[in-house]
């Protein structure tokens, strides 16, 4: 019989090691305390929705609805979807659960996996994980604004000094209507030179030509009317005012007239956060409000703003540091057979004493052994052999600094009292 074959994963749809999530946990940790001082609670939201959720509020000629989204039939013939992002999700729950009345000016914030069928590279994938919030039920600048300043405080709480914002606003419905049709004409004079997608486009969303990826298409757009020029006074008024407050509280952020998002939801605010260094998939977050969303799913005229981060592109632009990727403070190396017992019993106590403690196994030289204690990057050997166990003691070895100072450990001490000792060794050492 041929041995079986290996499974790979789906294409697109990838493995987060234990290195990476350590910083994803370290960037989720970091959101939830600095939105938890904006007012912000946690959602935990479905992954799978009914696809009419998505065709409704992303927009039928968005790409992820034309293309990118993962639905099925079920079972029993319900149309459903892998969520592509969370704020629609999050306005269902908003009016599903009667928050609309409870809590109508509702801020939630939510981390997970969405899913889009994208063409795979670095930076983009399938499956995809995001950090997103959202404030229901304000339309003044002021809820703008302070979403804004949470935003750059949180990325600069996370290191994420390169990433810069973005902004411009893309009209409501009083002058939306306007700008649209400005561009279908830009677009009907330039027909020749734009792609299949985009004569569809023209006529149906041509808001939609201005986020198209065909080369041809991008260079066309640059000459296209951008939506600033059509603004009504209240998206005008309402711009300079979330402005002020930016400048006011020095938040950082360029104007970027050609600025669109790929989903139809939006009017007025629309924002990104570009970092440098992360090549062509350099949007790390986005986001901006959408007044039209909850009554476009049922629900009263109520307004909404908010962003999601793409936390694989954050962790590249925020690395982290050295000491969030240490190992254990110690690892403990049994030289002999006889070892085995004490050095889980070391093991134990001092991770009840609240260490990170390796427990290598027994049989090897002490060679190999530290040698395994230097690839966990352990800050610690504690060797216990024949000599050791005779003497009721184990050796202990700085592995970074001090390499040739041999201390001890009592093996008969207390749990708190090993923990403290090693804790003293550690310290020592500086
Ligand atoms: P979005 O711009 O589609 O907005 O996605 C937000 C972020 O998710 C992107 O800037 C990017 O970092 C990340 N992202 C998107 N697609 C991928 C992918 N295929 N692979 C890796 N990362 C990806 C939204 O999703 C809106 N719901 C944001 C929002 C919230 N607007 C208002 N409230």
């Amino acid at each position: 019989m041929s041995a079986p074959q290996a499974i790979a994963a789906v294409k697109g749809f990838r493995d987060v090691l234990p290195d990476e999530s350590r910083r994803w946990r370290a960037l989720e940790e970091a959101a939830e305390r600095t939105f938890t001082r904006y007012g912000f609670g946690e959602i935990r939201l479905p992954v799978v929705e009914r696809t009419e959720l998505f065709a409704r509020s992303l927009g039928e000629t968005t790409d992820i609805v034309e293309k990118e989204m993962y639905s099925f039939a079920d079972r029993d013939t319900t149309g459903l979807t892998l969520r592509p992002e969370a704020t629609a999700g999050v306005v269902r729950a908003y009016l599903e659960n009667g928050l609309v009345q409870s809590d109508p000016t509702a801020r939630l914030f939510y981390r997970g996996p969405m899913f889009r069928r994208e063409r795979p590279q670095r930076g983009r994938y399938r499956q995809f994980y995001q950090i997103g919030a959202e404030v229901l039920g304000r339309d003044d600048p002021l809820a703008d604004a302070e979403l804004l300043v949470m935003l750059e405080r949180y990325l600069a709480a996370v290191g994420a000094r390169a990433a810069r914002l973005e902004l411009n606003s893309v009209g409501d419905r009083v002058c939306r209507p306007v700008y649209r049709e400005r561009l279908r004409e830009f677009g009907r004079a330039h027909l020749a030179g734009l792609c299949p997608d985009c004569h569809r486009r023209v006529e149906r969303n041509p808001l939609r030509m201005l986020d198209c990826k065909v080369e041809s298409c991008r260079e066309i757009m640059t000459r296209a009317p951008v939506a600033a020029d059509s603004l009504c006074d209240g998206c005008r008024a309402h711009l300079a005012q979330v402005r002020a407050l930016l400048e006011q509280e020095r938040v950082a952020y360029v104007m970027n007239p050609r600025l669109v998002r790929g989903l139809d939801y939006y009017c007025r605010t629309a924002f990104e956060v570009v970092a440098s260094g992360l090549g062509a998939q350099n949007a790390v977050g986005g986001g901006g409000r959408y007044d039209g969303l909850v009554a476009a799913l049922g629900g009263p005229d109520v307004p909404g703003v908010g962003f999601a981060l793409g936390l694989e592109r954050l962790a590249m632009a925020a690395p982290g540091t050295e000491a969030e990727a240490a190992g254990p403070a110690a690892v403990i190396l049994p030289l002999e057979a006889g070892a085995i017992g004490p050095a889980l019993a070391l093991a134990t106590r001092l991770r009840d004493g609240g260490l990170a403690i390796g427990l290598e196994p027994a049989g090897r030289s002490l060679k190999a052994l530290l040698r395994a204690a230097d690839r966990r990057r352990a800050r610690l050997a504690a060797i216990l052999g024949e000599e050791e166990l005779r003497a009721g003691r184990a050796t202990v070895r700085d592995l970074v600094r001090h390499q040739d100072r041999r201390q001890v450990l009592p093996l008969d001490a207390s749990g708190p009292e090993l923990a403290r000792l090693l804790q003293a060794m550690i310290g020592g050492g500086e």
